[in-house]
């Protein structure tokens, strides 16, 4: 042996040595999960380990060399070449209440803050998706936060939603991760004013979800309509929160918006609506959502007769009296309106109700949970297009309104249930088949 690697031969016993490797290497990472991306992994497992309380954390993550982390749970790679593109690390502690409702996340039998590590993702260089929903993180460590993932040039969805973020300073970190699309951030503890300024270097982003938060303001000339620097905005949720009515102008300016939630805010705790006027501005929107908001019958004269609008959501507001039918005939491509569980009633007999049957295009009308008398059937007749009608819980009585349903050509489901109309159905032969009739 001594003899054969004399001191001439050295240098190719070595060549073909590391040549040896580079083919197992080579064979190796086609076969299945780069090195250093099995390590990052298996550093990362030991990490949550330490911070999580479900007693077997990922059990497929084996530290064996024969296993191969594209085949492990909660991992998706390229099938191409392998990098690792996907985690979905979300509710690693299997907690069963988590996406129930806001009230059994505040409880949660599992809370338990703990800080991420975000350098600890940096080796999967090829990281497209990663949702860390529902695992109780607090925040991060000291100068390990979101920033450090601004090296990962292809992150797009990035999901933190339910979990304890309560430190503003999270979205000047997030405001690195360039290539983002997807940002959620639903059902955090975020206050005070939302810091949109930090975000404006996200020019790929898509979609931004705040909502479930304490957010309750924006600061002048720091507010929303730093936003207008993202071309690519079209979803924005801020739903659940405490906003009132002033942040309405500062969102007139996303001219790319086709999606718009304050659902469950305090935007009618106020004494004016003329804000809104400025939403006309908004002229790819499609998607409204005004829900839970104190608004009454004023928002309806105040909302610009928006275009593009196809589905607008007033439902738990305080509007009160007659269906408004001229504010809404203005809306005429409107697909659906939901205004139920407000204070709606037949009080004028309608007047003006063909104006209504501009309305070409609304397919879906929710007015369950309001006042109205079976008047309100005749007037709605209109409305040709109609195909799903619910009127649920009103205050409609006796037999029940055959003659005026015939008149909707187009009905395909109707709902008059919790209203107290006697079952006599007179309706015609096959009707009840072609409609899902529920009374
Ligand atoms: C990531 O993987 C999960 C399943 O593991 C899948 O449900 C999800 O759609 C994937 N996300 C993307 C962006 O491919
Ligand atoms: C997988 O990798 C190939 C080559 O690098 C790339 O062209 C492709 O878009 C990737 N696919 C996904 C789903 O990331
Ligand atoms: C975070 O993770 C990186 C990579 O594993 C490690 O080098 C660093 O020490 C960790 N930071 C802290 C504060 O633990
Ligand atoms: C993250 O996972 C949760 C639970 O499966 C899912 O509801 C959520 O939509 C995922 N997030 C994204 C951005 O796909
Ligand atoms: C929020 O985070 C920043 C930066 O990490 C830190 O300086 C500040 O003290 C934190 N604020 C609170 C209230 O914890
Ligand atoms: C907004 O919230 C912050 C922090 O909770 C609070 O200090 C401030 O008074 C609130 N402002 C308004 C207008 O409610
Ligand atoms: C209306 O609200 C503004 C700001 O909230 C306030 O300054 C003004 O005094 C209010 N006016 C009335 C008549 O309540
Ligand atoms: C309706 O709300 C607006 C703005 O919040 C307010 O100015 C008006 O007084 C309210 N009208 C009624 C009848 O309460
Ligand atoms: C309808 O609602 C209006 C406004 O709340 C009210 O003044 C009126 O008395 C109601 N009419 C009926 C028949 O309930
Ligand atoms: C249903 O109500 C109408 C009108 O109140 C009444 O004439 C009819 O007898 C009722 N039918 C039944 C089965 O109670």
């Amino acid at each position: 042996m001594k003899q054969f690697l004399s001191r001439m031969e050295w240098p190719s016993f070595v060549k073909a040595l590391l040549w040896g490797l580079l083919v197992f290497l080579q064979f190796h990472q086609h076969r299945g999960c780069f090195h250093e991306e099995r390590i990052a992994l298996l550093e990362l497992k030991a990490f949550l380990k330490s911070n999580i309380i479900h007693a077997d954390v990922l059990p497929s993550w084996m530290d064996d060399a024969k296993s191969d982390c594209c085949s492990w749970e909660r991992v998706t790679c390229n099938s191409t070449n392998s990098h690792v593109i996907n985690l979905s690390l979300y509710n690693l502690n299997h907690d069963p209440y988590y996406y129930e409702n806001r009230d059994h996340h505040e409880y949660s039998y599992y809370e338990n803050r703990w800080l991420l590590n975000v350098s600890m993702l940096v080796p999967l260089k090829e990281l497209k998706s990663l949702n860390l929903s529902a695992n109780s993180i607090g925040g991060c460590l000291p100068n390990e936060g979101f920033e450090k993932m601004s090296s990962l040039r292809n992150l797009r969805i990035l999901d933190l939603g339910y979990n304890y973020f309560d430190n503003n300073s999270i979205l000047q970190s997030l405001g690195a991760v360039t290539s983002l699309e997807t940002l959620i951030l639903t059902q955090n503890k975020l206050q005070g004013y939302f810091p949109a300024q930090e975000l404006i270097a996200l020019r790929n982003l898509n979609k931004l979800d705040i909502s479930w938060n304490y957010y309750n303001g924006s600061l002048p000339l720091q507010g929303f309509e730093r936003l207008a620097l993202l071309p690519k905005l079209e979803i924005l949720n801020l739903g659940s929160n405490s906003f009132d009515w002033s942040i309405i102008p500062s969102l007139s300016g996303l001219a790319s918006l086709n999606t718009l939630s304050l659902g469950g805010n305090h935007l009618g705790r106020c004494n004016t609506t003329t804000g809104f006027e400025s939403l006309s501005r908004l002229a790819n929107l499609e998607t409204l959502d005004l829900s839970d908001n104190y608004l009454n019958r004023s928002i309806i004269e105040s909302l610009p007769a928006i275009k593009s609008l196809k589905n607008l959501n007033l439902q738990w507001n305080e509007i009160r009296g007659s269906f408004p039918i001229k504010g809404i005939s203005a809306f005429e491509n409107l697909e659906k309106l939901d205004l139920s569980h407000n204070w709606l009633n037949s009080s004028l007999r309608i007047q003006g109700s063909e104006s209504l049957s501009r309305l070409e295009n609304l397919e879906t009308l929710y007015l369950s949970f309001n006042h109205f008398d079976k008047s309100i059937i005749e007037s709605l007749s209109a409305v040709k297009s109609l195909k799903n009608l619910n009127l649920a819980s009103n205050y409609m009585e006796g037999s029940f309104p055959a003659k005026e349903l015939s008149a909707f050509e187009n009905l395909e489901k109707l709902d008059l249930g919790g209203n107290g109309l006697n079952s006599s159905l007179t309706i015609q032969g096959n009707e009840r088949e072609r409609h899902t009739l529920k009374f």
